[in-house]
């Protein structure tokens, strides 16, 4: 009997490097391998990687570096690296790490087996190509595996928008979006598997558009399927919240009460320099028409400190901004200079003062989240349990909030949605019983 070769996958980044980790998993076991947790028991390692700021694609190399010991051990192991870092930086990452030996980027990752096995006989091979359509339409003829009872669903793949400081729209490509039908499809497959909760994906995916399909008749259209219970979207831009969409919050049930909608920047001069192409008062606009159609709703952001350009009164309106907004959690970054995106070039603000920037701005938003939460506490709402905690009789769900909510309950329970009591918040999670 041949032995099966094991491949072990690291993932870095965002949802949809999840997503396409998953689908390069489900490829490399439709050629005959199979999955280990561990790199050192692996024959082929593969990184799946993020560029959006330095520190993300620098873990990368340092990653890398670990593995020199076991390719030495092992000369027949092989390593690949995919995702945003490799589209960006191609063979270069041979250059400056010898030991990898395949190269694969977001588009092109359907032909990573056929890769593998070119390059076992020797060669370094790259594959940065854009050869969109191939991808999906070489991946659907793969089953979709799923344990859980969540899963994702890439409906619309990167961005025309070009926001200065942003390296996606060149590590992901032109805006696409994946046909309804197939869609529809992968959905009923996942349903089928026990998936009762889908969080469609794309880097603007609000901005769907395929024929006369929109984001709004896609979840519509989902929330048909009976067995499937809630139906989560990520990530939205501003210039893309078309009135049906949050109509939607207000009349689809199976839509959870929560978005994630980036501001970046509470300043219009630095939105502005940023080209984010919205004004603050849009953005607060959307969250109020929102907030009219579904009071409960959470809601959540991204910010940059530090922006070039940003001084002291532009920073102070993003604490304002999110004072305003009250959310319910969101997400804040230093400003990372990119290479070949415009911000890069510009004059950039002090280490020091973004890093006191960061420390501010973050103080707030853990504030607001605990506020959040803390007016949750001894009110009861649905809990889908996603998996067993780390203590023993411990299970892990998700509120509608998305918060992940801890409790003792029997495992069996798993893949359900139960009622629970909410008992104590922590900094971002929640504590609670069976109610
Ligand atoms: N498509 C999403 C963003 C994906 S990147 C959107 O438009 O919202 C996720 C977040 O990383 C961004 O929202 C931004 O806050 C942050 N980010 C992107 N580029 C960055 C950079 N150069 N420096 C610091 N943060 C950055
Ligand atoms: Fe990047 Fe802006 Fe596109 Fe989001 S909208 S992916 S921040 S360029
Ligand atoms: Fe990172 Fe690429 Fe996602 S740069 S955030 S992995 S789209």
């Amino acid at each position: 009997m041949v032995r099966k070769k094991k491949v072990f996958f690291k993932t870095y980044g965002c949802q949809m490097n999840v997503y396409d980790s998953e689908r390069m998993t489900e490829s490399l076991i439709s050629k005959g391998y199979r999955v280990t947790n561990t790199a050192e028991s692996a024959d082929v390692i593969l990184l799946n990687t993020c560029h959006i700021r330095e520190k993300a694609a620098e873990k990368v190399y340092s990653e890398l570096g670990r593995y020199k010991i076991l390719k030495s051990n092992n000369p027949n192991l092989q390593i690949g690296v995919a995702g945003c870092v490799a589209q960006a930086e191609g063979e270069e990452i041979i250059r400056r790490q010898p030991l990898v030996d395949v190269v694969v980027g977001p588009q092109t990752y359907h032909r990573l087996p056929e890769m593998l096995e070119r390059a076992r006989k020797g060669n370094k091979v790259v594959n940065t190509e854009f050869p969109r359509d191939d991808k999906f339409e070489y991946l659907k003829k793969i089953s979709r595996q799923k344990k859980g009872p969540t899963a994702f669903l890439t409906i619309q793949e990167g961005c025309d928008k070009f926001c200065s400081f942003c390296v996606v729209p060149y590590t992901r490509g032109n805006e696409s979006s994946r046909p309804a039908e197939r869609l529809l499809r992968e959905a009923e497959e996942l349903v089928d598997l026990g998936v009762i909760e889908i969080t469609l994906l794309g880097q603007n995916v609000n901005a769907y558009k395929n024929g006369d399909w929109s984001l709004t008749k896609l979840i519509k259209k989902l929330a048909k399927i009976s067995e499937l219970k809630r139906i989560r979207f990520t990530t939205s831009h501003p210039n893309d919240m078309s009135s049906d969409l949050v109509k939607a919050f207000g009349d689809e049930e199976k839509l959870m009460p929560f978005l994630h909608l980036p501001v970046q920047s509470g300043s219009d001069k630095v939105l502005k320099l940023m080209n984010r192409r919205h004004t603050s008062a849009e953005y607060l606009e959307i969250f109020r028409s929102i907030r009219r159609v579904r009071p409960d709703i959470a809601l959540s952001g991204d910010f940059i400190v530090g922006f070039p350009g940003e001084t002291e009164e532009d920073f102070y309106r993003t604490l304002k901004l999110c004072e305003e907004v009250e959310y319910a959690q969101a997400y804040s970054f230093k400003f990372s200079a990119r290479p070949g995106t415009p911000a890069a070039k510009r004059k950039q603000v002090d280490e020091e003062i973004k890093s006191w920037r960061l420390h501010e701005l973050q103080n707030l938003l853990s504030d607001c989240q605990a506020k959040f939460q803390s007016k949750m506490i001894g009110k009861s709402y649905p809990v889908l349990l996603e998996k067993k905690g780390r203590q023993v009789g411990q299970v892990v769900g998700r509120s509608p909030y998305l918060q992940p909510v801890f409790l003792d309950a029997s495992s069996t329970l798993i893949g359900n949605i139960v009622d629970v009591k909410i008992k104590h918040s922590n900094r971002v999670s929640l504590q609670g019983i069976i109610a």
